[in-house]
């Protein structure tokens, strides 16, 4: 039987399973009650608090402006409308990366007060202090590789990253360290297909690809992106699964027609 089916509650030893018996993991971003608890009905395994709540939620360009208070308001209330998936939030840019004392300060308050299972952090070797000190005191790990939005100023552009060797040998390098130091899964972003699949082969946990090929071991999408709300950002690995910005415009219209026509509301709409 598959493993996904058989959970009440997608934990990271269920990541591993899912990964041991080859079974896909899909994950999308949430950030808000009502939508969380859309995902986690349809069955969805992994919810991210990604700070890219940050550009479509808040409305920056980048995801650094966003602040831990921030992450711990969307993460609380993406909690309170799951019960089976797995919840991981973004630790925001200026929380960890500076000092390991600092970032688990950082964790502890996004596990005490949203209620969260999980963080994520963006970078190898440079934060591997801090990954080491936050996985002292029991909280899960994911890492992120590959193109690290956090970092868009260093790079200064979100074009495909780790297409050269010197900077695949690195990538390789840092994800076998973020699995010695006990991280229970990694995102690899916006890197070759090939590379991704390298990884995936060569670690024991769990890969999840955006823009990273189809032979991770899941998938993760910003929900905003799939659904179509954005409609300025066209990666090429983006996949629309619905047009929302259209649809959501479309009653919004009908509506405000209704309102001034006086079609709405009509005799039994009221009391
Ligand atoms: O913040 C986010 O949504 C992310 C995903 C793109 C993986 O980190």
């Amino acid at each position: 039987m598959s493993v996904y089916k058989s959970v009440k509650r997608v934990t990271t030893h269920v990541l591993n399973e899912m990964k041991l018996n080859g079974e896909k993991i899909a994950m999308l971003t949430a950030y808000d009650y009502s939508i969380a608890r859309i995902l986690d009905e349809a069955e969805i395994d992994v919810i991210l608090v990604g700070d890219s709540a940050s550009n479509v939620m808040a409305g920056y360009d980048t995801t650094l402006p966003i602040t831990l208070d921030n992450m711990i308001y969307h993460a609380a209330s993406v909690v309170r409308g799951v019960k089976r998936a797995l919840v991981i939030v973004d630790l925001p840019f200026g929380t960890y990366q500076g000092n390991s004392k600092e970032a688990l300060a950082s964790s502890i308050r996004i596990m005490k007060e949203t209620g969260a299972a999980a963080v994520k952090l963006e970078g190898g070797q440079e934060v591997a202090e801090s990954i080491e000190r936050i996985l002292s005191a029991g909280i899960p790990v994911m890492g992120h590789l590959g193109l690290t939005p956090q970092s868009i100023h260093k790079f200064g552009t979100y074009v495909v990253r780790a297409k050269e060797e010197e900077e695949a040998r690195r990538l390789m390098e840092d994800a076998r360290l973020l699995e010695k130091l006990g991280c229970f899964g990694v995102v690899l972003e916006k890197i070759p297909a090939k590379l991704a699949e390298d990884v995936s082969t060569t670690l024991k946990i769990p890969v999840i690809g955006i823009g990273a090929g189809g032979k991770t071991d899941g998938q993760v999408l910003v929900l905003h992106d799939m659904l179509g709300i954005t409609q300025e950002f066209s990666p090429r690995f983006l996949r629309r699964y619905h047009n929302l910005y259209a649809e959501i415009k479309g009653a919004v219209q009908t509506y405000i027609n209704d309102v001034r026509t006086q079609a709405f509301p009509n005799d039994k709409e009221q009391y």
